[in-house]
């Protein structure tokens, strides 16, 4: 399976921060908000990686993941001229991804939560196994903002609309997808919305129709943002930095992650936490090494 994640887009919800600054160097609290995608991409242990981003980030992702090797992943660009959607990106990622499963991550989302690796682990072995997708709903307010899904009494996925007038649920799609190499052929067939965009809930209605969506439900024990809109961007700075204060533990932290995985050593730690020692991240890099927690 190879990972996917879009950092396209305009980014104008987060305007005028966004004007000059693609939203995804940004800060969530400690670390730009791609890592938390990129984290979810190294839990799921996918090392071949593929970014879409807009033509004028390529030098600003270089600088800060390079190609991956820092990691011990390979990451591959995609450049998306135009923000056309989600299901757009996945086309310019066609040539890399054809023949293969993906997990496709959303570059402005942030998910944590007990046991995430295992699910993550689990959707990736069951799509590797079974095909089809697999997509996550989880309990939103504004329902009118996401791509909602509508289940059945037994959790089974009746219908998926991208951010409806009138909602049939409160269950948002979260932009964490898991699907098999058919996306590819699906994304070829759809037409764009009425606002203009390739819709990823396009590609969703295509598995619903041959009956291969599946959607579990993230409850109580989560927490995710879409860190794309002013308010929901504080939040989750404050979330992240609540949490990491509190168990001394960091979330979306590329650098242990690969360490953990095995990815790294000790050596190339302590070499990527060197030009950050003043920080408290590069001292919590360099405790991992000497503690060995
Ligand atoms: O966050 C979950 C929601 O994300 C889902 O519930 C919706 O179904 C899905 O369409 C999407 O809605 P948004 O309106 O939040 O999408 P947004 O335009 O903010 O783009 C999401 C990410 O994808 C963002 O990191 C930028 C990137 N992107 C976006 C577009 C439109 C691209 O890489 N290329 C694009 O063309």
């Amino acid at each position: 399976m190879k990972a996917l994640i879009l950092a396209g887009g305009s980014g104008t919800r987060l305007y005028p921060v966004t004007i000059s600054i693609n939203k995804h160097f940004l800060p969530i609290y400690n670390k730009p908000m791609i890592y938390y995608a990129l984290s979810l991409v190294f839990l799921a242990k996918i090392r071949e990686i593929v970014i879409v981003i807009t033509p004028n980030d390529i030098e600003n992702f270089k600088k800060l993941l390079g190609y991956g090797e820092k990691f011990g992943v390979n990451i591959e660009y995609k450049i998306q001229e135009k923000p056309k959607g989600l299901a757009h990106g996945i086309l310019v990622s066609q040539d890399s991804i054809e023949g293969h499963k993906i997990f496709m991550v959303l570059g402005d989302n942030i998910l944590f939560g007990h046991g995430l690796t295992e699910l993550l682990e689990n959707t990736k072995q069951a799509i590797e196994k079974e095909g089809g997708a697999f997509i996550f709903g989880y309990y939103v307010k504004d329902p009118h903002r996401f791509g909602i899904i509508e289940f059945d009494k037994n959790g089974e996925v009746l219908s998926i609309e991208e951010k409806p007038k009138n909602p049939k649920s409160h269950y948002a799609a979260i932009g964490v997808y898991f699907f098999d190499e058919n996306v590819v052929d699906y994304v070829k067939n759809i037409q764009p919305s009425n606002r203009g965009e390739y819709e990823i809930t396009s590609i969703l209605e295509e598995y619903l129709r041959v009956e291969k969506l599946k959607a579990k439900i993230l409850g109580r024990g989560f927490a995710w943002f879409d860190a794309g809109t002013h308010d929901s961007f504080l939040e989750a700075g404050e979330f992240v930095a609540t949490i990491e204060k509190k168990t001394g533990l960091m979330i979306g932290c590329l650098e242990e992650i690969a360490y953990r995985n095995g990815w790294i050593d000790d050596q190339q730690l302590i070499k990527l936490a060197e030009p950050m020692k003043k920080t408290e991240y590069g001292k919590y890099l360099i405790n991992l090494v000497e503690s060995k927690i």
